[in-house]
């Protein structure tokens, strides 16, 4: 079996965590210990819309769950402690944190997005933020960090990365694009949710907020949709906690809840992803009906080199082009009895979804063209089963395949 790519870290221990409490430790015990009236294991849900003042101007700590909720803060402050960061705001869904972060730009403001984002964030970028006076200018920053450079404006106020991108899994040279754009005086803030902060720690090379849609690896199970922001200083998570509370885009006492439960397993649910994905990408690799595998952990991958540098794994997803376009991509999904054909991603079970049809549907054609993603593309999101039985599970669709063409 496939060994787990470990750091020059080593313990995939990142650099700026508590010297006292590792990575694995924080995701057990952070956030914890908050019931001080029953002392239980595991932080209890705090489903109050509201809290009773001690006296008049006096409470002990919260007054309304849309500002702040104690389940919801128990949460943050473990999710600041992965990223590194000073200060986290839990938000409703992976969209309700973009939104939250975005709202901070007045109109006028200059945004550069990479050219191949997650389709949703595209659709807000180009369909809503748009139209209310933001400015996006939508880059390949993946290919090289000088095209960052070239779209920077006088009035550029944020550069936007997601790295591996989805579905096609280039990598953007985080320290790279940040240094450009340190330079510039613009904010850099990074989607870290295929990599989770355990295998990417983008504060530590130099980005300014990290955003999560915590819907996928954070929590896990496919169980709830939430969201989270991480701003390296205290004083911008104040502002983004302030503006959450404005747009009461704030995660549910419940979800949090749940988020909690789950990222006391992402250590060890990430170290199964990546022991599976590479063991998929090796197999497909070889199959004459795919005609390219795109993973970060195999070696033909053109930014391998750049992943063993800024990531300590190469995480659970993966995608591959079928030669047969749309209708093998049809015929092939149809055929799976394991992993099932879903959007989403980062849950403990396989899933497989064709980008052209699901997660970039909101792109026009030519933006998908643009930005590489072909009609045969499937992109798998690697769950913890037997990668033996999700290997059978391929040879299903593939066999579809042959018989189609008989
Ligand atoms: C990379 C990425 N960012 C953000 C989002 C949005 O998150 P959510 O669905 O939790 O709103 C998604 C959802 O698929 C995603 O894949």
């Amino acid at each position: 079996m496939v060994g787990l790519w470990l750091s020059p870290m080593g313990d995939l221990l990142g650099s700026n965590m508590s010297k006292s409490e590792r990575f694995q430790t924080l995701c057990v015990h952070r956030g914890v210990a908050k019931d001080s009236a029953w002392n239980s294991v595991i932080t209890p849900i705090y489903a109050t819309s509201t809290f009773r003042f001690t006296a008049p101007m006096q409470h002990a700590g919260y007054d309304y769950s849309r500002t702040a909720n104690p389940t919801r803060a128990a949460l943050e402050e473990c999710l600041a402690a992965l990223e590194g960061g000073a200060r986290c705001t839990a938000t409703a869904t992976g969209m309700a944190a973009e939104m939250t972060v975005m709202a901070m730009f007045p109109a006028g403001s200059h945004i550069i997005a990479g050219h191949d984002i997650y389709g949703g964030t595209y659709r807000l970028f180009s369909q809503v933020l748009a139209k209310n006076g933001l400015e996006f200018s939508f880059v390949d920053m993946t290919g090289d960090p000088m095209n960052v450079k070239k779209a920077l404006r006088k009035n550029t106020r944020a550069v936007w990365i997601e790295t591996p991108t989805n579905p096609l899994l280039n990598l953007v040279d985080i320290a790279a694009v940040c240094g450009i754009a340190k330079k510039a005086g613009v904010t850099t803030i990074v989607d870290n949710t295929f990599m989770s902060p355990f295998f990417q720690h983008p504060l530590e090379l130099g980005a300014d907020v990290v955003m999560h849609s915590t819907t996928k690896y954070i929590n896990g199970h496919s169980d709830v949709v939430s969201g989270a922001i991480i701003s390296k200083t205290a004083e911008h998570g104040e502002k983004i906690a302030w503006m959450m509370n404005n747009l009461g885009t704030g995660c549910s006492p419940f979800d949090a809840w749940l988020v909690l439960r789950g990222v006391k397993t992402l250590p060890l649910r990430m170290k199964a992803h990546n022991a599976n994905a590479l063991a998929l990408a090796h197999d497909l690799e070889k199959r004459p009906e795919v005609s390219h595998v795109y993973y970060p952990g195999l070696e033909t991958h053109p930014q391998h080199a750049l992943a063993k540098k800024q990531m300590s794994g190469f995480g659970g997803m993966l995608s591959f082009d079928l030669k047969g376009g749309q209708p093998a991509a049809f015929k092939f999904v149809k055929a799976l009895k394991v992993i099932s054909f879903a959007e989403s991603l980062g849950g403990v079970e396989s899933l497989i979804e064709h980008p052209e049809t699901m997660s970039h549907a909101s792109m026009t054609l030519e933006q998908r063209r643009n930005a590489g993603i072909a009609d045969g593309n499937l992109r798998v999101s690697v769950g913890i089963e037997n990668a033996e039985d999700l290997i059978e599970d391929l040879d299903r669709g593939f066999a579809a395949l042959k018989r189609s063409r008989k």
